[in-house]
């Protein structure tokens, strides 16, 4: 049986108490200890990002990366993205107006992973979308939608 730890995480900006077994991934602490469900296990691999969460800030496949990894980190999942106020953001906002949405499976790691890259890149070109895409899998939009969305996102002013 695998040891325990306690850690200390943020999760969309609240802090978390945790006893997680050492061999526990980040995805399975996010779905199945804090219910956030959001992020999806495509294939457990890292080859699909359906699993994107931000650490720090930072894209990560949630599926590859140890809870214990996440002590004293800050983690936000898709359930983060929308505002405080309970309004989505631009990024959310504009995956629904441009129909980047079709089965939903890959959506909260795209998500994710287009919210920081425009954090970082406020207005990123087509090539750049693609590159900061290219680990998030999706197998029902054929990305022109996608692309479409986060070039929208930052026109109305970022993530
Ligand atoms: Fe993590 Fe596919 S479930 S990369
Ligand atoms: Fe279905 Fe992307 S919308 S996998």
């Amino acid at each position: 049986m695998a040891a325990e730890h306690t850690i200390t995480v943020t999760v969309n900006g609240k802090a978390e108490y945790l006893t997680v077994p050492s061999n526990m991934t980040l995805l399975a602490m996010l779905r199945d200890k804090l219910a956030f469900t959001g992020a999806k296990n495509g294939c457990s691999a890292g080859e699909c990002g359906a699993c994107t969460v931000l650490v720090d800030g930072e894209p990560v496949n949630s599926c590859m990366m140890l809870a214990v990894e996440v002590d004293g980190r800050s983690i936000t999942t898709v359930e983060g993205l929308a505002t405080q106020d309970g309004h989505l953001s631009h990024i959310q906002q504009a995956f629904a107006e441009h129909n980047a949405v079709q089965c939903g499976f890959c959506t909260p790691g795209m998500l994710l992973s287009a919210h920081a890259l425009l954090e970082r890149n406020p207005h990123p070109n087509e090539e750049e979308i693609r590159e900061a895409l290219v680990g998030n899998l999706c197998r029902c939009t054929g990305y022109v939608r996608i692309i479409r969305a986060v070039q929208a996102a930052a026109e109305k002013g970022g993530a």
